[in-house]
């Protein structure tokens, strides 16, 4: 049975009916962790995350909410905190994206990943903060006050052409990251982001789907293999955990070598 560094600690993970979000709070509840699984229109797929949780003998609930909605993200804190009566864990996961080339994206298209992406980590932030603060240390429960994880992309480091308004949100999402751990570090709140590279899950198929899709896919990948929402697992457990207690303001990549720029191997 895998050891549960986080009995006791109730976390809330945006976005968690799938993909990288399910395979967070995954992690989190087997690590002993409550978990909110909040979901945006799936209820089906997120109730089905919520049973696995609670067969790690964890407690689990499924949210709808939107995440770029300021009164939705906060009845979705009042609904955690009544349930579970306070938060410990923020996974700002939520998250998509709409690509279109520069000169024929449209504003809706912008919009709505800044909306999503952006807007969302900052309303699911403050909200988790106004709650760290009001409740204070814990330290029998962890060391920190409150942890959030952001999770960003090698595109907060890697341009992406054809992905413009992805690749802002998550180059704005490693400022508000930074920006947060400086602003609340003497309150003992971390804040740190994980930077996924290509992991298997519906918002990249196109890249997975086919074998000529995944060989060309691999040209780029160092490490040979497509990433899974597992992989992240782990890492979300370790930057909760009090294992990571000294890291704050921090960007982990996790890629399989993506950001070592494989196109670099022979050219330059
Ligand atoms: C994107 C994926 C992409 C990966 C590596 C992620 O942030 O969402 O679509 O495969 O970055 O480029």
């Amino acid at each position: 049975m895998a050891e549960k560094k986080l009995a006791g600690q109730s976390a809330l993970v945006t976005g968690a009916s799938s993909g990288i979000g399910e395979g967070v709070a995954l992690a989190l509840g087997e690590a002993g962790a409550n978990v909110i699984v909040n979901y945006n229109s799936n209820p089906d797929s997120a109730n089905a995350v919520v049973e696995k949780i609670k067969a790690f003998g964890s407690k689990a609930i499924a949210i709808q909410a939107d995440v770029s909605k300021e009164e939705s993200v906060q009845s979705m804190f009042k609904q955690t905190i009544k349930e579970f009566g306070t938060i410990d864990i923020l996974v700002n996961n939520a998250g998509l994206q709409k690509d279109a080339k520069f000169d024929e994206m449209t504003l809706a298209q912008w919009q709505t990943v800044i909306d999503i992406n952006l807007t969302g980590q900052f309303l699911c932030a403050r909200e988790a903060i106004r709650e760290f603060l009001r409740r204070g240390p814990v330290p029998e429960r962890s060391l920190a006050t409150g942890k959030i994880i952001c999770m960003s992309s090698v595109h907060e480091l890697i341009p992406w052409a054809g992905h413009v308004n992805y690749a802002s949100s998550k180059g704005a999402i490693k400022m508000l990251m930074q920006s947060l751990a400086q602003e609340y570090g003497d309150r003992k709140i971390r804040v740190n982001s994980i930077c996924p590279g290509a992991i298997q899950t519906p918002i990249n198929r196109a890249a997975w789907e086919t074998p000529q899709a995944l060989n060309s896919l691999m040209t780029l990948i160092p490490y040979n293999r497509i990433g899974q929402p597992s992989d992240i697992g782990r890492l979300a457990v370790f930057l909760a955990s009090d294992d990571s207690d000294y890291i704050t303001g921090t960007s982990i990549f996790i890629d399989g070598g993506m950001t070592v720029f494989e196109g670099f191997a022979t050219g330059g």
